[in-house]
């Protein structure tokens, strides 16, 4: 039977609501059936209706929906929180609380300590409360983190990676409401570009190599210099296995389109990955010939396998790595068997990588303790 979802934020026009929607309805798992979709109430009803939810489910705030979805015996099995950052906190926890499962889009928080709460709150209420990244649930990310933890790069020394674009380089867009709210502290937290895209980098890196990120030492610059917050940060890191890691977001690198890319290399071999050609791993051996690795072809692990749906060299795009967070919601929801999903404990790892990282560019890239108190 499918499940019942609702959707905060995402709504018409959003950056990534559409992905959400076409995630969580690829595979039949869940039926769009309540959303507050807009920081406009009568918007977000209108939208929602538009989209199929019922008149009576089509909510004017996030308040409304709790409320409406409560007490109903068909209620929502899982919220998706897809609102500006400083946000998720308060609805997230108020959703957990009251019983719901939750994905909630990353940053999961403003603070650490907000993040280490929703950790117990989750726990406590026994809920999923699962974050987005997204990018992990590549079909191809998930074979790099098989090869690794197969040994088939021996151990890893370095860790590479990017995610840099240039769609905020044009200092003219500062007023644009998609852009203005990056780099307003208010609404993004104490971090603009790092929280916004870094964090999916070092997410990845940690994931890749399966291992946490252990000290951070940042320099962050504001090249538009009417931003209060970073649109520009050079961060390294070293995972607590002792792997070096280097890590470049931007937001203002024009030319970049979707510039998030990953290398990992190891004694024995090296992996490279880029979210532009997400189909494909680049893997050469020590001593040996790079091969060109393919999804969908044979000899892959069962994880690439099983978050595959297109026949081989067809593209596996952006809204079908969100669906396969959903698989694996779904999954656990019902109480099946799943792969790995990105918890609210990545959320709140990141949250302390972001706050280590401000703490270290303010200490002219001092390295600073990336961990959570609650995980030391
Ligand atoms: N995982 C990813 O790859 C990824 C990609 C993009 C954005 N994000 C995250 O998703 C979130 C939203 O980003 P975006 O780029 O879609 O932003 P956006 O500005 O494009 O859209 C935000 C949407 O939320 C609505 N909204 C704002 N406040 C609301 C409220 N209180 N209640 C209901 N709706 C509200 C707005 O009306 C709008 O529809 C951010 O936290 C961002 O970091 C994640």
């Amino acid at each position: 039977m499918k499940l019942n979802w609702g959707m905060i934020g995402g709504g018409e026009g959003s950056q990534i609501g559409p992905a959400h929607r076409m995630g969580a309805q690829a595979d039949g798992n869940f039926t769009l059936a309540a959303g507050a979709l807009d920081a406009d109430p009568d918007k977000g009803r209108v939208y929602a209706q538009r989209l199929g939810v019922a008149p009576d489910r089509a909510y004017g705030d996030w308040r409304e929906m709790l409320e409406g979805e409560r007490g109903r015996a068909d209620r929502v099995d899982l919220v998706t929180v897809a609102t500006p950052n400083a946000t998720h906190f308060e609805i997230t926890k108020a959703f957990l609380e009251a019983g719901f499962h939750v994905l909630c889009e990353k940053p999961m928080t403003m603070s650490v300590e907000e993040g280490e709460e929703i950790v117990r709150v989750a726990e406590a209420a026994g809920r999923i409360c699962a974050v987005n990244y997204c990018y992990s649930a590549y079909p191809m990310v998930r074979e790099m983190r098989a090869m690794v933890a197969a040994g088939q790069i021996g151990k890893v020394r370095l860790v590479v990676t990017n995610f840099s674009h240039g769609h905020h380089g044009d200092a003219g867009d500062a007023d644009n409401p998609r852009v203005r709210w990056r780099y307003d502290p208010a609404m993004a937290g104490v971090s603009g570009q790092f929280a916004d895209c870094g964090i999916h980098a070092l997410h990845m890196a940690g994931f890749v190599a399966g291992d946490e990120v252990e000290r951070v030492a940042a320099d962050f610059a504001s090249t538009i210099p009417s931003r209060v917050l970073e649109d520009d940060a050079m961060v390294n890191f070293r995972l607590q296995g002792g792997a070096v890691g280097r890590l470049w977001t931007s937001s203002v690198a024009i030319g970049r389109q979707h510039g998030f890319d990953l290398q990992v290399f190891g004694e024995t071999g090296g992996l490279r990955w880029a979210s532009e050609q997400p189909n494909q791993v680049y893997f050469t051996p020590v001593g040996g010939r790079t091969q060109i690795m393919e999804k969908g072809e044979a000899g892959l692990s069962d994880e690439a396998g099983r978050l595959s749906r297109v026949p081989i060299a067809h593209p596996e795009g952006f809204p079908l790595a969100v669906a396969n967070i959903y698989v694996d919601l779904a999954a656990t929801i019902r109480g099946e068997a799943h792969g790995t999903l990105p918890l609210a404990v990545d959320g709140l790892r990141s949250m302390a990588a972001v706050h280590a990282c401000v703490a270290s560019a303010k200490a002219d890239g001092a390295w600073v303790d990336a961990r959570p108190p609650m995980l030391r």
